[in-house]
């Protein structure tokens, strides 16, 4: 971390006491500490979080001790909460929370109490989705550990710092273009590459999430930056390009996305909430640990349409 980053602590505007906010790397990403929602979800709270996800990405409160009520309660606040079809009929969700879905490795009884192979390619949440997800939190309930040392972290990458960075050339081969994004195209990606370790989908499911198409160029809702919305993990095609030319230009998006210079890398620590923005960034997920439990809780909230 440069010298830069690390003085760059702030607290809200006006307090000399109270949560303070702590960039983690040059392009993206913030830690929250001070802050306990479980008995502060005050509007102030609510306003520095999405504050801190608006100007880094990817915001970590840390040291939260949260139940799935007061989870729902603070996502709540961020925005309406999605309606998971996926989770409850696949079991993965928290028991008696529907929309709440368990990230695990854990098996229980014979069965996966969570989906494990959540996030193996890069990608921003429900972009296959006709309103793809705005925010995610993802609360860290068990982290495996190695030496000492936490594993399964997750990366994340400012698509809004990519597209500020798009060279002329390339910026101009996607000005209007849009691009299909489908779920059965993922699943079918990560069944090719040997990643997928959950079932197939069924045509049920598959006939619940027809393809979409997003522009390739997005702005942001908030903030008003533009990001790239093309995703390693969803995104099928290029509209309007023959097969070969859309892949290439595909693979040139997402090898300019998944730069180093864009990255923050966050190893987890239990009582971790992570909340990132899907409109400003993607992530992918590092299988590194095994059978070494490791147990989280996922929310999102419904975005409005990507333009
Ligand atoms: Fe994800």
């Amino acid at each position: 971390m440069s010298t830069h980053v690390a003085t760059m602590l702030t607290r809200p505007a006006g307090a000399s006491t109270g949560p303070q906010v702590r960039p983690l790397a040059s392009a993206l990403g913030a830690e929250i500490i001070g802050l306990n929602l479980a008995t502060h979800l005050t509007h102030d709270s609510v306003q520095l979080v999405l504050d801190s996800l608006h100007r880094h990405g990817v915001v970590v409160v840390r040291d939260q001790k949260l139940t799935p009520d007061q989870q729902t309660a603070f996502m709540e606040k961020l925005g309406p909460i999605k309606k998971s079809s996926y989770s409850r009929a696949n079991s993965f969700c928290v028991p008696g929370y529907p929309d709440m879905m368990v990230i695990s490795n854990i098996v229980e009884n014979g069965r996966n109490i969570g989906l494990m192979d959540a996030g193996a390619m890069w990608h921003a949440d429900g972009t296959h989705l006709a309103q793809p997800d705005m925010y995610t939190a993802l609360y860290a309930l068990e982290v495996p550990h190695r030496d000492g040392k936490p594993l399964g972290d997750t990366l994340f990458t400012s698509t809004a710092e990519a597209y500020d960075a798009l060279p002329d050339a390339l910026r101009q081969r996607i000005a209007g273009r849009k691009a299909v994004h489908s779920f059965t195209h993922h699943i079918e990606k990560k069944r090719r590459l040997g990643d997928l370790r959950r079932p197939p989908l069924t045509e049920a499911q598959k006939a619940e999430v027809p393809d979409v198409e997003h522009p390739i160029v997005t702005t942001h809702p908030v903030t008003g930056r533009k990001n790239l919305f093309v995703t390693e993990g969803h995104t099928a095609r290029i509209v309007g390009l023959p097969e070969a030319e859309s892949e290439a230009l595909l693979e040139e998006l997402w090898a300019h996305i998944r730069k180093p210079e864009f990255i923050y890398r966050h190893s987890w620590r239990v009582g971790d909430l992570l909340i990132w923005d899907n409109r400003a960034t993607q992530h992918l997920a590092i299988f590194d640990y095994g059978d070494l439990r490791r147990r989280m809780h996922r929310l999102e909230t419904v975005g409005p349409v990507p333009t």
